[in-house]
Parts: structure tokens; sequence; C-alpha cells
């Protein structure tokens, strides 16, 4: 057949199209898939230090070292250690008052560090930023 019927046609555009999804997905899933892990959590890391730097360092310091009679050194810290990702979100969320009995500083954290501005994914990724430094 010289001319192909505009089905054909149809098909063939269709059928090239769907080739060009498909390379477009597994390459997605190749390229996505196994450098995932990492490559998320380096930039909810990055973006989480960026968020920490306005909120935590006050009392924690710009880089979780923590400060006199402030807030406690982050780096290789117990608490972080040995919490959850997600019970780390909820101690963010409601912070340790001075009268709390796991308190020893004195001082308070203050829920969310005193920002209520902060959402469950930017708390998310200052979770993934203090477990970098761990
Ligand atoms: C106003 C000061 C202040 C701010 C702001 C603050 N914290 Fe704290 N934070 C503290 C104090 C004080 C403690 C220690 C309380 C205690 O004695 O147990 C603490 C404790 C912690 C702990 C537990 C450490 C441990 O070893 O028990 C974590 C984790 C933590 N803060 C994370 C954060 C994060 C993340 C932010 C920002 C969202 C933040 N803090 C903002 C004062 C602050």
């Amino acid at each position: 057949m010289k001319t192909r019927s505009p089905a054909t046609r149809f098909l063939n555009t269709v059928g090239s199209f769907s080739v060009i999804v498909l390379a477009a997905a597994l390459t997605t899933v190749a390229c996505g898939g196994g450098g995932k892990e990492s490559s998320v959590a380096s930039a909810d890391a990055a973006a989480g230090h960026d968020l920490f730097k306005r909120t935590c360092a006050t009392c924690h310091g710009p880089n979780g070292e923590g400060m006199p009679k402030l807030g406690k050194n982050l780096h290789a810290n117990e608490f972080v250690k040995g919490t959850s990702d997600a019970d780390l979100v909820e101690f963010i969320k409601l912070g340790r008052p001075a009268g709390h009995p796991d308190n020893t500083q004195g001082v308070d954290m203050p829920p969310k560090g005193g920002n209520p501005m902060l959402t469950d994914a930017d708390i998310g990724a200052i979770v993934a930023y203090m477990r970098s430094l761990q």
C-alpha cells in the first residue's frame, strides 16, 4: 500500500508518541530511582538547613552546634539519634518547656522553635538536616 490511511498514520503517531513517553518514564525511573533516597534527602537537608538558620539558629547556633545555656548541641546528639523522624517532627512541634521532666537546661524549647509558620514539610526538611549532623 503506497498511501497510508489517516487511521494508520494516527496509529503510527500514537505509537511513536507512546515510545517516547515510555522512554521518558524509564529514564525517570532509571535516573530518579537509584539516587532518589540520597538526592531527596540531601535536597531536604539543604532546605532544612536554610529553615534551621532562620528559626532554630538563635538558640542552637547557625550550624546546630548549640549555645551555652540555650539550645543544645545537635551534632552527634543522642536524643536525635534515638528518635524516629516522625517523633522528631512531633518533638519540634511541641518543644520542651523548662518545666518538662526531660528538660536539663532550665530553658524553654518553644513549640516550632517559636515560628508558627513552619509547615510539616518544613519541619521534615529540618529533621533531614539534623540527621545529616549525626
Ligand atoms: C528559644 C530557643 C530555642 C529555639 C528557637 C529552638 N530551640 Fe531547640 N531547644 C532549646 C532548648 C533550651 C533545648 C533544651 C531543652 C532541655 O534542656 O532539654 C532545646 C532542645 C532541642 C532538641 C533536643 C535536644 C536534646 O538533646 O534533648 C532538639 C532536637 C531541638 N531543640 C531542635 C530544635 C529545632 C529543630 C529548632 C527550630 C525549629 C529549635 N530547636 C529551636 C531552645 C530552642
